[in-house]
């Protein structure tokens, strides 16, 4: 007979903390209605090529000094150059690089800078010339968290692109919004 009692919770990772939301899915679907901007985060390798990947989990840090972050999945190959170097860099999207988006996020990192073109920042990896705006950073501290490490950067380099609506993920889809200030 069946015994009665505490459902037990279903096995979690190790260190899981006890009460965190088991379902991934739910997860998910929950931080998928979290809009976003989209950008690149590069690198440069030691042989001074560019790497780079779509990323979405960016976001500022402090102000004084001038600190974001970049969560970067375990699994990225772009993560060990930039853990190496010691910097890297983030691209800003634009609504109309969508496509730019999912070549940098498709599994084959083949020809991801193919016809695009580069501008180089001071003592950090190149970002894409057509960014909206752009950062390049030091790696100030990292750490794992989860499945992910976290790349705390100082900002060492900045510049903004020609005005323009940025591309946004939002339910598992790119959109946009209407950027244009109010008068
Ligand atoms: C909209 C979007 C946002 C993403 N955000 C991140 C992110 O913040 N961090 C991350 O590690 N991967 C993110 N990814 C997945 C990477 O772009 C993808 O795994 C890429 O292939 C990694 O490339 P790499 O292994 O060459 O570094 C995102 C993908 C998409 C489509």
């Amino acid at each position: 007979m069946e015994r009665k009692g505490p459902k037990k919770p279903g096995r979690l990772p190790t260190g899981t903390p006890r009460g965190i939301v088991e379902d991934a899915e739910l997860f998910k679907d929950v931080m998928s209605r979290f809009p976003t901007g989209v950008t690149i985060v590069t690198g440069k390798d030691v042989s001074g090529a560019p790497v780079g990947f779509t990323a979405n989990a960016v976001a500022s840090v402090s102000l004084s000094p001038r600190l974001i972050l970049v969560c970067a999945d375990k699994a990225s190959e772009s993560l060990a150059v930039l853990l190496r170097t010691r910097s890297f860099a983030v691209s800003v999207l634009r609504a109309e690089d969508e496509e730019i988006a999912i070549r940098f996020s498709a599994d084959v990192p083949d020809n991801r800078f193919l016809d695009l073109e580069l501008r180089p920042t001071e003592g950090g990896p190149p970002v894409l010339e057509r960014a909206l705006a752009w950062m390049s950073c030091r790696v100030w501290k990292e750490f794992e968290a989860g499945d992910h490490v976290v790349l705390i950067g100082a900002v060492v380099d900045a510049g903004l692109g020609p005005e323009g609506q940025p591309l946004v993920f939002f339910r598992r889809a790119y959109g946009t919004i209407d950027a244009t200030p109010r008068a």
